[in-house]
């Protein structure tokens, strides 16, 4: 397949392009991993409007949309679950007084010295290449469709917040989370503006269109698959926070760094959390907790922003994962990782007294890694050797 080759990069204040085009080495670098196959997006060829679309209805999900999958009577575990949640899940909640704000990372418009702080993060930023900051225009980008994830949570049934101010744990622990979460896309977003070095209207498009859009995890209203997915995109999240702060530190730049990092280890207690309430799915119905799990890693997960638009670049979402994969940001890898360390988390190997079927989603999952690697490496393969073929600089190699 051609791909379009377009050497300016994506929301670069410098290049000031709309289009989120990569360089053509890293379209080689495309690699259609676990993670990059989950983009079921419609590529509508309706007449409707400019790119085949409505004005506000940017790309459609393709799969069909199943609902309400879990038997009603298992709503009841949930709902006699309350207490427990109070006691172990508010519990990594952070209180609003002790909890960092963007405004600890970031320059103060009330003091004197505002402008000097400014220059300085500038100065720093100038340090960092035009690739990182595409990745961490992504990053914001999925943290700013916080409203999409709320939703999401509230899809569920038996822990729904039921009136937006519903005293349930499950509720309280869905508002707060979401207040908690809501620092990150802030924090990005002030910084990244301050920096001087993305086209900030052309990232506020995509946000409005993201939002817009939607998303479908395939969670079917059931909470096991709600909180397996919710437990395995908090550690991804986790995962790529962290490595931007990592390539940040390399920079030099110490501050967007430590930026990076507070982030991450946000995500970090979100894991734990929604890791303990999967834990607790697991000994209280193992068959259908491994089935849920099996269920979830069948459809794949597909990251909360794949269907990312900017009103142009109908690979939007590629090309950033793309450049976050070429970065080792976010990886295919870490996709096989993330999975490996869930299924010894929740000690799937050891789950005993499984039905027949419940036996094969349990070998399915534990088998699940190795696979996702193996396939990995022959993409790679495949990859290199297209590099390696000069007129053949512009396909994906395959
Ligand atoms: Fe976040
Ligand atoms: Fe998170």
């Amino acid at each position: 397949m051609a791909l379009k080759l377009n050497t300016n990069g994506p929301f670069l204040q410098s290049q000031k392009l709309s289009s989120f085009a990569l360089p053509p080495m890293a379209n080689n670098l495309s690699l259609r991993s676990p993670k990059f196959v989950m983009a079921s997006t419609l590529r509508s060829g309706s007449k409707e409007v400019e790119n085949g679309r409505k004005p506000f209805m940017p790309p459609r999900e393709v799969h069909v949309q199943v609902t309400h999958s879990m038997p009603p009577q298992k709503i009841e575990i949930f709902k006699s679950l309350d207490e427990w949640a109070e006691q172990n899940i508010l519990v990594h909640l952070k209180p609003v007084e002790k909890c960092w704000q963007p405004q600890d990372f970031l320059p103060d418009p009330s003091s004197e010295g505002f402008e000097e702080q400014v220059n300085e993060l500038r100065e720093r930023a100038k340090e960092i290449p035009d690739d990182y900051f595409v990745v961490l225009v992504g990053d914001m980008i999925t943290e700013e469709a916080l409203p999409t994830y709320q939703t999401m949570l509230n899809t569920l049934d038996g822990v729904r917040d039921e009136t937006g101010a519903s005293l349930t744990s499950w509720a309280i622990w869905t508002r707060a989370w979401t207040a908690e979460e809501n620092r990150h896309g802030d924090l990005l977003n002030k910084y990244l503006y301050l920096s001087g070095r993305v086209d900030m209207r052309q990232i506020e498009k995509t946000i409005q269109y993201l939002i817009g859009s939607g998303m479908d995890p395939r969670t079917e209203n059931s909470p096991y698959l709600g909180f397996i997915y919710t437990s395995f995109q908090e550690r991804a999240t986790f995962v790529s926070h962290g490595n931007t702060a990592r390539l940040a530190k390399e920079r030099g730049d110490l501050k967007l760094a430590q930026l990076c990092g507070t982030i991450a280890s946000d995500e970090k207690r979100h894991e734990t959390a929604y890791t303990k309430i999967v834990e607790k799915l697991f000994e209280i119905d193992p068959n259908g907790t491994v089935l849920a799990f099996a269920d979830m890693m069948r459809k794949k997960i597909s990251m909360p922003a794949h269907l990312m638009y900017d009103g142009k670049d109908d690979n939007l979402f590629e090309n950033f994962s793309a450049v976050a994969q070429r970065l080792g940001v976010y990886t295919a890898r870490d996709y096989a990782d993330i999975l490996e360390f869930l299924v010894g988390r929740w000690k799937i190997e050891e789950l005993t007294g499984l039905s027949g079927e419940g036996q094969k989603a349990q070998d399915y999952v534990c088998g699940l890694p190795p696979r996702i690697r193996r396939l990995e490496e022959r993409a790679q393969g495949r990859a290199k050797e297209a590099r390696n073929i000069p007129s053949a600089g512009f396909t994906t190699g395959k």
